[in-house]
């Protein structure tokens, strides 16, 4: 494969080339920094019994963590409303970024035989939405987050036609604080054909006491709860 064209791949294997025609100028100007967006009950149909994977990212402990704070909350909502949730902590597993070899042919499976090939990508693969949690690390996601993301490569095809929501914090409350990442977020969900079932961008949520002073935390569970 020529590694300069990033080549996408159908569930029944067939190659297409992609990034080169990508309007990324239709993403560009969309929301300067929405602090959240719930889609309404309903409008995400997502069925009852929802198989859902949780990728927190942060170091933190979970007692300190500000983006694990909201993903709890999420996941308790979504428990309430009869869902399954299976967390993978991101920062507590041995991961490996992408090697960039291409012997997974974009299929799989990775040369990695790590937690993300035993314990996430099977989960991953039969789940029917994805919740990325991140802290907002130099206005991106978390090293530990990309890593799991550019290993998505190894089954990009499976990978498709899946609800997808993200969960992010940062100290910074301007409101071009999540801009990038939400940009970069939006970009993903195209190209991995998912449906966005919500976002929460937790500005000026630098410490616990703020997060859980926060508005964000019952968003975060009713977009669980109304799932
Ligand atoms: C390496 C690093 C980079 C960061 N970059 C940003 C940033 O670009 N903008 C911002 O507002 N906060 C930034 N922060 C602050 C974190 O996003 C913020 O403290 C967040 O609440 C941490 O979430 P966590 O407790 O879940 O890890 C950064 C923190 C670290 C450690």
């Amino acid at each position: 494969m020529n590694r300069r064209e990033f080549l996408k791949i159908s569930g029944m294997g067939a190659f297409t080339l992609f990034l080169s025609g990508c309007g990324l100028a239709a993403i560009g100007g969309d929301k300067k920094n929405a602090a959240s967006a719930a889609p309404e009950k309903g409008s995400v149909s997502g069925g009852k019994n929802m198989k859902i994977v949780v990728i927190n990212s942060s170091p933190h402990s979970d007692s300190e963590s500000t983006s694990k704070y909201l993903s709890s909350r999420f996941t308790e909502g979504a428990k309430s409303a009869g869902h399954d949730v299976f967390v993978f902590d991101a920062a507590k597993e041995e991961t490996h970024p992408c090697s960039g070899c291409d012997k997974c042919g974009m299929d799989g499976p990775c040369v990695w035989n790590d937690a993300i090939e035993q314990k996430l990508m099977p989960k991953m693969l039969e789940a029917d939405l994805l919740v990325l949690v991140t802290p907002l690390y130099y206005y991106g996601m978390s090293a530990q987050l990309k890593t799991i993301v550019d290993r998505f490569y190894s089954r990009t095809g499976k990978l498709h036609n899946k609800k997808s929501i993200i969960i992010a914090t940062a100290y910074n409350s301007a409101d071009w604080t999540m801009e990038a990442l939400s940009a970069h977020y939006n970009t993903l969900v195209r190209y991995m054909e998912w449906q966005d079932a919500g976002q929460v961008w937790g500005i000026g949520c630098g410490s616990r006491s703020l997060v859980e002073r926060s508005e964000f935390g019952d968003m975060a569970q009713k977009i669980g709860a109304n799932l």
